[in-house]
This record gives structure tokens, sequence and C-alpha cells, in this order.
């Protein structure tokens, strides 16, 4: 007994005895403990410190709800759609849990925000912090990736062709453009291939280098240590320092406090929308990216043919260039903003152009004729498709009867005209109905092959109005053609 306890001698008194001692002592919690919590902050703690830590609990919660969005998810084109659609319609709290990561994705990038922009004016990137601000920037790059690429995953009209935008934007990269885009959507139609690869980013790729960067991020700036207000010397402090703990956590928990609420208010009022399922075939539907692209978006319809090179690659280069050096070029010690006019200066710009751009975005879509329509048209699809109750797939079973029916040539020939007629462009494939036309699954317990024959031949006003071309077909085909719509069970 005795020579069991020779080692243990040098334990600290502090919860030194039962379990937390022997943890203790194992693991070095207790120090572990203090270092984080007595950081040194020359000057004391401020409310302008706390968005950092607001990130790290955004990004916990992205992940954690995440992980749950997982349990139902499936990355493909025929199952994307429906899975999420099951997450919002029928899982317990499924919508205001896909509601906290949809917006928490948007809280992440408003933090992001200012979290840079506090950086930037306190001048808390100089003295020795070139790394951490190189880490941070990258940082902010792969939370625009987690942004860019989450957004696609729920595979509905407006994830669709917002995305189709976003790689179609990349193709206009002089030279590379077109080969990163076929690499994006693992093809040059988007379909499960996209899908796949922007889960794995998302879910997998992205994090793992996010989890990389934050851990050299924390360690940097611990090692570089807190820059205090912005009349503190950048590299040797010498403001009386107040230790991280107890004010500076709970001014940060305030944050963390507001965003629970914050988000927490908005997902059970306001939950997010889903719309139908993409319908490439859809040559009306007006893609609009999320807030925070819109000024990237609006910027691009400025830039066309040659002089695009200008717009898409040399201006963001040097815009991108001249953020990543900051710290190498500005190598003066002042702080002060009133000090740095060409620093503010150039922030103001960029600030008041993001802006402009965006509020442009928004004024023309509400005042190009046609566009307003259309998106309004959209709000009320996606509001319609909502109020739906869930539908499942059709089972495996039921696909394996669909062509045991399709086993009747007739109606195989017939689902061949369905499809050169683009029939299913508004009526789905296996005609399950999209936004565009009703389903037509289940027509022949309605209407009898002579009715669908007259129907046909007089379409009814409604048919007209949905934009249904007249069908013109010889006799035979015309049979088949019924014959498949009549199988649709
Ligand atoms: C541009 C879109 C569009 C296309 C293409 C289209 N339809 Fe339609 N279809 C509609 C609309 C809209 C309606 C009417 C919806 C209503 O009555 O509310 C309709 C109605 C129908 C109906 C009657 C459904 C019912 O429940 O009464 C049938 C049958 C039908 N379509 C078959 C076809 C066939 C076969 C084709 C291919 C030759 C086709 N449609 C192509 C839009 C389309």
């Amino acid at each position: 007994m005795q020579l069991e306890h020779q080692g243990e001698s040098d334990a600290t008194p502090r919860s030194a005895t039962g379990f937390w001692g022997w943890l203790n002592h194992r693991t070095g919690l207790d120090d572990l403990l203090r270092t984080a919590l007595y950081e040194p902050i020359p000057g004391g703690a401020r409310f302008a410190y706390i968005f950092g830590s607001g990130l790290l609990f955004i990004f916990l919660s992205q992940i954690i709800t995440g992980v749950f969005l997982a349990l139902y998810y499936v990355p493909s084109a025929d199952h994307a759609h429906t899975t999420v659609s099951y997450i919002t319609k029928a899982v317990t709290a499924g919508s205001f849990l896909r509601s906290l990561h949809a917006y928490g994705a948007s809280a992440m990038v408003i933090v992001l925000l200012l979290h840079l922009s506090q950086t930037y004016i306190y001048g808390a990137y100089k003295g020795r912090r070139e790394l951490l601000w190189l880490s941070g920037c990258v940082l902010f790059g792969l939370v625009m990736a987690m942004a860019f690429t989450g957004y696609l995953l729920p595979w509905d009209q407006r994830a669709y062709f917002a995305t189709a935008v976003g790689t179609n934007a990349v193709s206009e990269i002089p030279w590379i453009g077109e080969s990163i885009k076929r690499l994006l959507r693992g093809g040059t139609e988007m379909g499960t291939l996209t899908i796949s690869r922007f889960f794995v980013a998302h879910v997998f790729f992205v994090p793992a280098l996010i989890f990389a960067l934050i851990a050299s991020h924390i360690f940097l700036f611990r090692k570089a240590g807190a820059a205090g207000p912005f009349n503190e010397d950048p590299y040797d402090p010498k403001q009386k320092p107040e230790l991280f703990y107890p004010r500076q956590v709970l001014m940060d928990l305030s944050l963390t406090a507001l965003l629970i609420i914050g988000l927490g208010v908005l997902c059970f009022f306001v939950p997010m929308q889903l719309g139908p399922p993409a319908n490439p075939a859809d040559t009306q539907y007006i893609p609009r990216p999320e807030w925070y692209y819109l000024a990237i978006f609006q910027w691009l319809k400025y830039w066309h043919g040659a002089a695009s090179i200008i717009g898409v690659l040399v201006i963001p280069t040097i815009l991108v260039l001249a953020v990543l050096t900051l710290p190498f070029l500005d190598r003066s010690v002042e702080r002060r903003p009133w000090k740095r006019p060409a620093a503010m200066g150039g922030y103001a710009f960029v600030l008041f152009s993001l802006v402009g751009l965006g509020l442009r975005s928004q004024y023309l879509d509400r005042h190009e004729p046609g566009v307003a329509q259309q998106l309004a048209k959209q709000k009320i699809e996606e509001a319609e498709y909502m109020r739906k109750p869930f539908e499942p797939e059709l089972s495996s079973v039921s696909l394996a009867a669909e062509n045991v029916l399709l086993a009747d040539p007739l109606a195989a020939k017939g689902k061949a005209i369905f499809e050169a007629q683009s029939c299913n462009a508004c009526h789905g494939d296996g005609g399950v109905g999209t936004a565009a036309a009703p389903a037509l699954v289940g027509i022949a317990t309605r209407l009898s092959s002579d009715q669908l024959a007259e129907l046909f031949k007089h379409p009814t006003a409604k048919m007209n109005a949905g934009g249904m071309p007249p069908i013109d077909l010889p006799a035979d085909d015309l049979k088949a053609l019924i014959a498949y719509v009549e199988s649709l069970k």
C-alpha cells in the first residue's frame, strides 16, 4: 500500500481527493482549466471581445444540429428532398431543428463579420499576429464554403437553382473555370453526384479543416496574447490585465444567451421553408442566393464578355490578396482608428459597396418587370408545399409493381411518348406531380380511356392556363400514351 502511494505525494491540494483528485492527477484537467480561464486581457474585459467565443458556440450548435439532421438525410437526387421533407414535416421538432441549423448559418456569418470588423477596427492583427489573421481569413473562407455546400442539400427548387447559378458563376473564371465547375458538379449537369460531393464537403471535408484551423487560431491567439484596447501597444501591452474569468466569460455568455434566445424565437415563429422538389426542367424559376451572397451575385451581373476577366478574376484576386497580406503590409504599431484614415476608409468603402450591391439587387427584384411576380409566385409555391402533409416516396415494392405493369408493351411505348413529349417536365417522372401540374397517378379511377382521349382533344381551361401543350399525336401513339397514363398507380 505504501509503495502505491509513493508517487502521489505531489498531488495539488485543490481537489486532490476522491474521483476528481484521481482524474486531475491523471489528466492535468485542473491545469488545463486554469490555463483556459486565466488568460490575461490587457486593459480588462470588454463587450467588444465577445464575438470569437460566440462563433465557437454557433459552430458547436451547428455540429449538434447537423448530426441530428444527418440521422435522417440521404444524399441522393432521388431521396434528398424527401428526407428533408420528412425532417420538416414528420419528425418531432424536426422543423425547429432544421431551422436552427439553417438560421445558425446566417448567424455565423453575421457574428463572423462582427468579429472580423472588431479585429480590423481595433488593429488587433498587428504585432506578431500575421498567422493569427491568416488563419482567421481561411476560417472565413471555410465558413462561406459551408454555407454554399449546405444550401444545395435540401434539393428543393431554391437550392437547386441557386447552386446552378453559383456553380455557373465559377465557370466564368478564365481558363480553369469550366474544370472547377465540373469538379464541383461531378459532371456537366447537377444530380446525385453533385449532392454527394456537396454532402461530403459539407459534412466531412470542410468541417475537418475548420476543426484544424480553429485549433491553430486559438493556439496562435494564446501565443500572441489578447491585443487589448486600441490604445494598447500591440507588441508589449502595458495596461493592467484582467483575467478572462470571470467577467469576460460572463460577457461572452451574454452573447451566447442572446443567440440562443434570438435563434429560438426565430426558429419557433418563422421556421425555415422547404419548397417543392428541384425540377431542372422548370425554365421559369428565378434563383436568388442567401443574403450573404447577394453582393457577389449582383456584382457578377455587371461583368460580361471580354471585360468579365476584370470583374471575375482581377478585382476579386486583388481584394483577397489585400486582405490576406494586410498584417504584412500594414507594419505600423498605430492601432487607434482615427489615426488610420486609409485603413478605415478602405473598410468603409468595402462595407458600403457590399451593402450597396445587396440593396441594388433587392431594388431590381422589386422593379424589374415580371421578376417581382415570379418571385412572389415562388414564395407562394413554397408556402403551399409546406402546408401539404408529408408524402413518402413510392416504395421499391410499388415501383416493382409499376415495372410489371410496364411489361404491357403498349404502356411501355406510352411511357416513352410521355417522356418524349415532356409530359414529365410538368407532371413529374412517373406522373407523380410537380408544382407545375398535378399528379396523374391513379387517374384511371376517375377517368376512363375514352374520357382521357376526350380530355386530350379538348383540354380544360386550367390545362391551357397551366401551359399544357395540345396533344397532337397519331392514333396509335395516343392509345399508348393513354394506356401508360392509365397504368400509373
Ligand atoms: C407545361 C406543363 C404541362 C405539360 C408539359 C403537360 N401538362 Fe398535363 N396538365 C398541366 C396542367 C397545368 C394541368 C391542369 C391542372 C388542373 O386541372 O388543375 C394538366 C392536366 C392534365 C391532365 C388532367 C389531370 C386531371 O387530374 O384531370 C392530364 C391527363 C394530363 N395533364 C396529361 C398530360 C400529358 C399526357 C402530357 C404530355 C403530352 C402533359 N399532360 C403535359 C400541365 C402540363
